[in-house]
């Protein structure tokens, strides 16, 4: 069992960089430790921003334009952070978050090439000074990324964007891991899964000073 506070983690990454399969073996960590937490995404998390996220994603004749889409991140995250995360985490219970804000600096900063001030100001706005404990980028080749996510089935409205748009979100993603070094990591997900996962566990055992390994 963990003494330290509940750790707030996110995990970031272009498609198909494997967040998915990362994150179960994470929640095997934490069960393998008796940590209680929570899993959670976004845009979602709650019925209400599950709604958004449904609009957000879907293939509508009429798309939201950029500063909508923008926007619906934000509403769903208000929802989200007040009535999930921030009351998991006052009792005491971890939360492990496939992405957050982020996915907002790199998708509608990076990617639709928004303001980065306008993100800063509505981050300030919903989340106060609420940020992750640990941010886990898990960084791939777009071309890889891309061609593992369309094995997936069809792509969502915003994962058909063009090679061009990814390739601003992954590097959106390395400036903000420049530019946060104690709160973001990031794993090189072009490795084969379970070196990843192996890389991953390693770090997290000693960061958080945890004795069982999953196995
Ligand atoms: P997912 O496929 O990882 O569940 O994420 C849903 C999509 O939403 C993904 O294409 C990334 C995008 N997204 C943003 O554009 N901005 C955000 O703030 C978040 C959280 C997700």
């Amino acid at each position: 069992m963990s003494t330290q506070k509940a750790q707030f983690i996110t995990l970031e990454g272009v498609e198909g960089a494997g967040k998915s399969t990362q994150k179960e073996a994470l929640c095997r960590l934490l069960d393998a430790n008796g940590i209680a937490y929570i899993e959670t995404r976004e845009p979602g998390g709650t019925p209400y921003a599950e709604s958004i996220r449904a609009l957000l994603l879907s293939h509508a004749d009429d798309a939201p334009s950029a500063k909508t889409e923008l926007l619906l991140m934000f509403a769903a995250r208000a929802q989200h952070l007040e009535t999930k995360i921030l009351p998991a985490l006052q009792s005491g219970i971890w939360v492990v978050c496939d992405r957050f804000t982020d996915a907002t600096y790199a998708y509608q900063g990076g990617g639709r090439q928004l303001p980065v001030d306008w993100i800063e100001t509505l981050e300030t706005l919903v989340q106060g000074a609420q940020r992750p404990d640990l941010t886990l980028i898990f960084d791939v080749p777009v071309e890889i990324g891309l061609a593992r996510a369309g094995r997936r089935g069809a792509l969502d409205r915003i994962e058909s964007e063009d090679i061009a748009f990814f390739e601003r979100v992954r590097a959106m993603y390395q400036q903000i891991a420049s530019r946060n070094i104690d709160r973001v990591v990031t794993l090189d997900a072009s490795a084969d899964v379970d070196t990843v996962t192996e890389t991953m566990i390693a770090f997290l055992m000693k960061r958080w000073n945890l004795s069982c390994h999953p196995g």
